[in-house]
């Protein structure tokens, strides 16, 4: 068997379509562009790829985009007086604080710091109960992304076998609840998992968000699952990879998504249709 591929790219383009035309309307209706205010602390490499490439999807949706890089030395203080700031900018619907941040900043406190109806991450706990209850205001990107995926190709999620491998606050376990959420039975695997395989293996639907390149293998996927690999890692060779060894698991998978042009791809067009959100509730407010 050769899995379907999952096209994270055209299914971006295509939401990143939706937004833009959503936005052209807010602009015509209430004359509000959404903003999204990105802030990044140093100047780690892929973090500055990361957000130079949301700016760019922003201003591509007719969006206001402000990016801030800071120095690395930052103190915790200032960045939180400019979260502060940005939370009473009314051109400002949705505040990013790129992670991870240098080891001196608390990144709980800056996250708590941003203000729940701006936070279009999702991160803050505000918006993380909301979604563990049912009733999300933002759902955080990346999984939210997973779910547009698995919703294009029509993967019957009532009763179906999920599993998670990866337990982040960033993907995993928002990943986990909306899972959940949509009727599957949902196994969360951490790096302590004993026998991870004997989980990997019952999955119907298997989610692999770990930063370990390759670590699942073909013989680690169910066969007819379907492989969905958050992963975005530099290999040995210079290339980008996921978490998945995309050779051995699409031989097996019913579908997977590549890297690139799988999740990364979607975690960008969700920001967008979070701060729109974040714009229209601004107005409806
Ligand atoms: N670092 C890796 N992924 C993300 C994300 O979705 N949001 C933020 N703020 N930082 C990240």
């Amino acid at each position: 068997m050769t899995a379907r591929i999952i096209n994270g790219t055209e299914l971006a383009r295509s939401l990143r379509a939706q937004a833009a035309e959503r936005a052209a309307r807010l602009v015509e209706r209430h004359g509000v562009k959404p903003g999204l205010a990105v802030l990044l602390v140093g100047a780690d490499p892929a973090s500055q790829v990361y957000v130079r490439n949301k700016v760019k999807a922003c201003e591509e949706a007719g969006f206001h985009s402000v990016m801030e890089t800071l120095p690395p030395d930052l103190s915790e203080a200032d960045l939180l007086a400019r979260i502060d700031a940005l939370n009473h900018d009314p051109a400002i619907h949705g505040i990013l604080v790129q992670l991870p941040l240098p080891g001196h900043l608390s990144s709980h406190t800056v996250i708590e710091a941003i203000a729940p109806e701006k936070d279009v991450d999702g991160f803050h706990v505000a918006n993380a109960g909301q979604l563990m209850t049912g009733k999300p205001q933002f759902i955080p990107c990346t999984p939210y992304g997973v779910m547009k995926m698995l919703e294009s190709v029509e993967v019957p999620l009532r009763g179906a076998e999920a599993v998670v491998v990866g337990a982040s606050n960033i993907v995993g376990k928002p990943m986990a609840m909306l899972l959940l959420q949509a009727g599957a039975t949902v196994t969360l695997c951490n790096s302590k998992t004993r026998d991870l395989a004997a989980h990997t293996r019952r999955a119907d639907v298997l989610v692999v968000a770990t930063g370990r390149p390759g670590m699942i293998t073909g013989d680690m996927v169910k066969p007819g699952a379907v492989v969905i690999d958050v992963g975005i890692n530099r290999g040995a060779d210079g290339k980008l990879c996921g978490d998945v060894d995309y050779a051995s698991a699409q031989a097996v998978a019913g579908a997977i998504t590549p890297v690139p042009g799988g999740v990364g791809p979607m975690t960008i067009a969700m920001l967008l249709i979070n701060t729109l959100e974040a714009a229209e509730r601004s107005q409806a407010a």
